[in-house]
């Protein structure tokens, strides 16, 4: 019986490339260059796919789905977020797009409070210091950062990478602050105090995480005027999307003090990000790690597969968007 074809637009860890060799006639991507959208719609129609698998640096535009053969039933992303495809074009030619939620929430919020403990306290100028051999002794005033205790943490976004960030920083003695469109019920909000806006909950935040996805609504929200409504000396960590964030604004403020510090996994234009930020000494920088646990991305990619699984049998997949 033939096999249903798969086009893998990148590499993927060895357990889910196998899974997919095993169960699609996979084409793979060895070399792992990133396809852009005449290559995506390029590769699916060479290859007569059925489905495909992306990652979240594919730009999947309306023209790339406008081009892609009649088989393909199914767009299945390697990620929870899906800015980079156009769902709307795909939807409207009939084809299922799925993504991978829940399974990197406890990876990516381990990377928000490293993130945020990193720049608290100044964990790259330690680093450097000590890398360069500069260092020449333990005193009392060196390198002395914020301590999260007793601190508000406002948290953009209270979905479930948000709770988890809450859940980690109550750990750490943080009082939970949040902004979504709609306050949670009290067992999932566990104490932590609602704010109807965006600026109000900017205004109380000493420490400030973006966990909310990159929509048009939501890209470039974080403006010089918001920034500012930040308590003087804040704290700034970024786990979701860059285009978040408008980076000259960020930059002035890291720069002026009046945000402290950032710690940033994320990047308007990834990975060409704005050089501004390998200049400052209060930015601890990855580079889009947050799920990049051998777990965590095992799990995404049977995820992804697991939706195109339930596509291709005809039934609904667990993760349609
Ligand atoms: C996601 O899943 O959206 C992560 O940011 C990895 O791209």
């Amino acid at each position: 019986m033939s096999r249903f074809r798969l086009l893998l637009t990148r590499r993927l860890p060895p357990n889910v490339e196998a899974r997919a060799r095993r169960d699609y006639d996979a084409l793979p991507n060895p070399q792992d260059t990133l396809l852009g959208p005449e290559g995506i719609a390029e590769r699916a129609n060479s290859h007569g796919a059925d489905g495909i698998l992306v990652c979240a640096g594919d730009r999947v535009t309306a023209e790339a789905v406008a081009n892609l053969p009649p088989s393909v039933k199914v767009i299945a992303t390697f990620s929870v977020g899906y800015e980079h495809i156009d769902v709307a074009a795909a939807k409207a030619r009939g084809i299922i797009v799925t993504n991978t939620p829940d399974v990197l929430t406890e990876a990516t919020a381990d990377t928000a409070l490293l993130l945020l403990l990193a720049a608290a306290r100044r964990a790259h100028e330690g680093n450097k210091l000590v890398r360069d051999g500069e260092w020449r002794g333990w005193h009392t005033t060196m390198l002395l950062g914020r301590d999260p205790n007793r601190k508000r943490l406002g948290i953009y976004g209270m979905g479930r990478i948000g709770q988890a960030v809450a859940q980690r920083a109550r750990a750490f003695g943080m009082q939970i602050h949040y902004h979504n469109r709609r306050p949670l019920p009290p067992e999932q909000a566990l104490g932590a105090v609602y704010h109807d806006t965006l600026e109000s909950l900017l205004t109380v935040s000493e420490f400030f995480s973006i966990n909310a996805p990159s929509t048009p609504e939501t890209r470039g929200l974080f403006d010089a005027e918001r920034l500012a409504l930040l308590p003087p000396g804040a704290i700034f960590v970024n786990t979701a999307r860059g285009d978040m964030v408008n980076d000259e604004a960020l930059l002035a403020a890291l720069k002026s003090g009046h945000i402290r510090a950032a710690g940033l996994d994320v990047f308007a234009g990834e990975p060409n990000l704005h050089p501004g930020y390998a200049a400052l000494d209060n930015v601890f920088l990855l580079p889009h790690i947050g799920s990049a646990t051998e777990e965590t991305r095992d799990a995404m990619g049977f995820a992804a597969l697991d939706n195109i699984d339930a596509v291709l049998a005809g039934r609904v997949p667990p993760s349609p968007i």
